[in-house]
């Protein structure tokens, strides 16, 4: 085995030397896995921290049958995107803004997690490692997905005994398969969060309970479904992988972060970048009645980016706005993407280059 893993580690370093990019097709990346070739990986006990990780072949994980994931749900992702600058060099956006909401979250989950710069730091390293996976210019990004699970055995209902904190990567493209706006429709029967629940972090569960109400919505032909609080039933949250924005003439109005909607980073750069160019954003309690006579809506999010909503069906009632190259959501999503890929300035000092 030991002579098969030394062929195996020699093969690799041949290939990350003559080959510059992995060889897949470019131009057909969407949202699906790619498995590239490395991951990172650490582990502590709980009461402990996390000291040290390490970068270790992409593969398979062991796993208790019992592990607190699997049984309970205590489990934690974030989401950022590299992408590779003209000159070679990569860039993160925010990296340290995903480790702090990864603190956040992983209280409330009774979970250790890495500190900013353990984050950042093992973020770099799985980038550097997959580098033949990062999307040339133009072409997309390396989706970077780091995880926090209780990973030790726990029968009882109680925190698991030790915890892995992981990142693994795939070269992505557009999340939304349709190239043209999304037909979002509002979901009367079931809601995505509750207050004191966890809908304001980014906790595992929070996401496979959206899968029936999104797969029914796709079965009727929507994009997506757009979320509203459970409590009144009458305020726009979110769309099951997104945050919402309504544009109506001068004014942007987004969902206030009350603990139930999750505080996306693309959500608050997108904030910033609009304030900047004079546009009046509100975050507040956005009624659905609001949507009836909105200018624009569009979706925020890191896998999203920025996607506009052509119409949104409520009650059976569909809704429809402006979408197309002349934009507030197009002008947002340039001067976004334009900082993340490296072709605009970065004046707010949020890339970190690699
Ligand atoms: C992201 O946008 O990075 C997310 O975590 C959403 C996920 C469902 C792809």
């Amino acid at each position: 085995a030991s002579s098969l893993q030394a062929s195996i580690e020699r093969d690799d370093s041949i290939c990350r030397i003559d080959e510059e990019y992995a060889d897949i097709n470019w131009d057909e990346l969407g949202f699906g896995l790619v498995p590239t070739d490395y991951m990172y990986v650490m582990k502590c006990s709980l009461g402990e921290e996390f000291t040290k990780g390490e970068i270790n072949r992409y593969g398979k994980i062991e796993l208790s049958p019992s592990s607190g994931v699997l049984n309970y749900g205590q489990g934690l992702y974030e989401g950022l995107k590299a992408y590779q600058k003209t000159d070679g060099s990569f860039l993160l956006f925010r990296p340290e803004e995903n480790a702090r909401r990864l603190q956040t979250g992983a209280k409330r989950m009774c979970m250790p997690s890495p500190s900013v710069n353990q984050f950042v730091d093992a973020v770099k390293q799985t980038v550097r490692a997959n580098r033949r996976w990062v999307p040339p210019p133009g072409k997309g990004s390396l989706y970077i997905r780091p995880l926090i699970i209780g990973s030790g055995p726990i029968l009882g209902l109680a925190p698991s005994p030790e915890y892995t904190f992981m990142i693994y990567t795939s070269p992505v493209g557009n999340y939304f398969k349709e190239s043209d706006a999304l037909n979002l429709v509002v979901a009367e029967e079931f809601h995505r969060a509750t207050p004191g629940g966890t809908g304001g972090i980014k906790s595992i569960t929070n996401y496979a309970p959206v899968l029936k109400p999104q797969t029914d919505a796709k079965i009727q032909g929507f994009s997506d479904v757009l979320y509203l609080d459970s409590v009144n039933k009458r305020y726009l949250e979110e769309v099951s992988a997104c945050n919402i924005f309504v544009v109506k003439g001068n004014t942007i109005s987004t969902p206030a972060t009350l603990g139930t909607i999750l505080s996306g980073i693309t959500r608050k750069s997108i904030i910033d970048i609009a304030r900047g160019y004079g546009y009046q954003v509100e975050e507040r309690l956005v009624s659905v009645d609001e949507l009836t006579n909105a200018n624009e809506v569009f979706c925020t999010g890191t896998a999203v980016v920025v996607a506009q909503v052509g119409s949104v069906t409520y009650h059976g009632k569909r809704f429809e706005y402006g979408t197309g190259a002349e934009t507030v959501a197009q002008r947002l999503r340039s001067t976004l993407m334009g900082i993340q890929t490296g072709l605009l300035e970065d004046k707010m000092g949020w890339t970190v280059e690699i």
